[in-house]
Order: C-alpha cells, then sequence, then structure tokens
C-alpha cells in the first residue's frame, strides 16, 4: 500500500513538473511574439522616413525641374553632334566583315553603305536585299539607323543582317556620326 502512495505521490510531482515547464515555454513563445509585434512598427516608421525626402522634392516643382533637367540623358542627336568620330571609326569595324563603307566599295555579304545616312533603304545597285528589307520602305536616317543597329531583327523582322546589336547609345551615335562622314 505504502508503495503505490509514493509512486501516486512522484507521479503527481512528475505531472505538475511537466505542467510547469510547458507553462513557462509557452509564456516564452507568448514573449517573443509580442516583442515581434513590437519590432514590426519601428520598421514601418523607418520606411516612411526613407521615402519622405522624395515627397518633400516633389513638392517643390522648381527643384524637381532643376534636377530632372540635370540628369536626362542626352539625345539621340545631342549624341552625334558632339561624338568622337574616330570611335566611330573604330565601331565600324563590327559591321566590316560585311559591309565596305568607301564610294564604289564592294557588296560583301552585306552591301555597300557609301552615302547610306539619309538615302532610301534597299536600294543600292546589284544587292540582293530580303523581302523583309525591301518592304521596310524606309529611309536611313539618325533614328532609323539608331533602332537598327540596336537590333536588327527586332527593327526589321526577317532581315538577313546577321548581326545581333550594338548596345551603348553613345557607341551607336558615334558609329552613325562615323557612317554621315563616309559620303559626298
Ligand atoms: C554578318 C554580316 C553583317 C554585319 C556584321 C553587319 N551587317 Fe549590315 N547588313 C548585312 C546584310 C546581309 C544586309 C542586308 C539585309 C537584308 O537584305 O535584309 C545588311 C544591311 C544593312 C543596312 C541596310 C542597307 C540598305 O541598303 O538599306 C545597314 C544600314 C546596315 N546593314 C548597317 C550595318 C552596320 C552599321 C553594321 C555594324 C554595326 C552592320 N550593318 C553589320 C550584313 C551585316
Amino acid at each position: 500500500m505504502i508503495g503505490s502512495g509514493m509512486i501516486k505521490f512522484f507521479s503527481a510531482i512528475l505531472v505538475a513538473g511537466i505542467t510547469l515547464t510547458l507553462i513557462s515555454f509557452i509564456g516564452n513563445k507568448a514573449i517573443i511574439a509580442q516583442e515581434l509585434e513590437k519590432d514590426a512598427v519601428p520598421i514601418e516608421v523607418i520606411a516612411k522616413v526613407k521615402t519622405e525626402p522624395k515627397q518633400v522634392k516633389t513638392t517643390n516643382n522648381e527643384e524637381v525641374a532643376i534636377e530632372t533637367a540635370e540628369e536626362a540623358p542626352a539625345s539621340l542627336e545631342e549624341l552625334i553632334a558632339s561624338a568622337d568620330l574616330k570611335k566611330g571609326a573604330k565601331l565600324s569595324k563590327k559591321c566590316a566583315a560585311c559591309h565596305s563603307f568607301n564610294e564604289g566599295g564592294k557588296h560583301k555579304i552585306g552591301p555597300n553603305l557609301w552615302n547610306i545616312v539619309g538615302s532610301k533603304a534597299a536600294t543600292k545597285d546589284g544587292f540582293k536585299y530580303s523581302k523583309a528589307l525591301i518592304s521596310f520602305d524606309g529611309e536611313w536616317n539618325h533614328a532609323s539607323l539608331n533602332e537598327f543597329i540596336l537590333k536588327p531583327k527586332k527593327f526589321i523582322s526577317g532581315t538577313k543582317m546577321g548581326y545581333a546589336g550594338m548596345k551603348k547609345i553613345e557607341d551607336r551615335a558615334a558609329l552613325i556620326a562615323w557612317m554621315q562622314t563616309q559620303s559626298e
């Protein structure tokens, strides 16, 4: 009888112990959750503080106008007007495998490009153009050359010009400025 009484006594202590441990564990979790909830507020505040300077600027129209004028990238025309022709000549080497640029130059894989700026597309005698370039029916001016050299196949879908494109607008502007010198 004493034995079973002792077992009951000790198991009561054991159950109490486990219960206490559980309670303190849940309590800790609750505290962590509370702490997280508290932290969420200051983060929002930080985010607000960070976006505020921009909002302040937009309320001052004059200030914004000055800033955008300074930051605006140069236009294609400005870049062509101020282009380094030597740089353009160097870049033309990327085209030279397929194009000659000199007067009376031979057609290669692509047509001779003497006098190309300002001329109608697909009109060089003796070159067999793709249907795509013929039906483009446009003129090679600064804007169209810029688009074509950027991504030939995007600008004239179906062109047989096998050139991926020149990414930098500064490079295209320098090349176009130099191409313009290859004319009468
Ligand atoms: C792998 C060969 C190849 C390279 C490299 C190449 N082209 Fe061409 N290009 C062609 C071919 C082929 C055509 C004719 C496309 C057609 O008929 O669809 C052409 C057409 C053109 C035309 C239109 C000519 C016209 O008479 O209407 C221009 C302008 C031109 N290329 C410029 C360039 C420039 C600038 C570069 C260098 C950045 C270049 N190409 C690089 C093969 C090439």
